[in-house]
């Protein structure tokens, strides 16, 4: 028998010694937030999508009555980066949110595992990393890659 271990890299930050780029993902991620439609959770995700375009594509967790229905920041902000800007490579993603009890929780909120498998399919587009920034109350952390948070991807059928 054989093993591995599989780690990944998480650089953590302080907001104050983030670049002045990756502070306004977090920015925008935190302000969009606000335009969470969660009235079943009461959890607020937001979502800032940077593109090599330098445009910045947004999202929030949108939910519905139906609760399969609905869908999360992540996936709001990518569907919509890709058909406003199709073809157009991702560079990075910001997430913010804000608990149930209305304060920013102290870890940083992760992506579910349906928003890394979405994610993944624009960074295999782009063709190179595509950085995860992962905002909690007084911390970021900041991730190489969407693949380093979903390894042993499926990826060919
Ligand atoms: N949610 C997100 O928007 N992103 C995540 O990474 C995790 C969860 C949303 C889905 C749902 O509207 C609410 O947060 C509670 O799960």
């Amino acid at each position: 028998m054989k093993n591995f271990t599989i780690s990944i890299p998480v650089e953590v930050f302080s907001y104050s010694e983030l670049s002045p780029q990756h502070a306004q993902l977090v920015d925008l991620a935190r302000r969009y937030t606000d335009n969470a439609y969660s009235p079943y959770s009461k959890f607020r995700v937001g979502a800032a999508i940077l593109l090599d375009n330098g445009q910045i594509v947004c999202g929030a967790n949108q939910e519905n009555v139906a609760y399969p229905s609905g869908t999360c920041a992540e996936r709001s902000a990518c569907f919509a980066a890709g058909a406003q800007f199709p073809g157009v490579a991702f560079r990075a993603i910001a997430i913010a949110s804000v608990g149930t009890d209305g304060l920013v929780p102290q870890d940083p909120t992760a992506p579910c595992g349906a928003c890394r498998q979405a994610l993944l399919e624009y960074e295999t587009l782009a063709g190179r990393d595509v950085q995860v920034i992962l905002a909690g109350r007084d911390k970021v952390y900041v991730l190489p890659s969407v693949k380093s948070l979903l390894p042993l991807a499926f990826s060919e059928f």
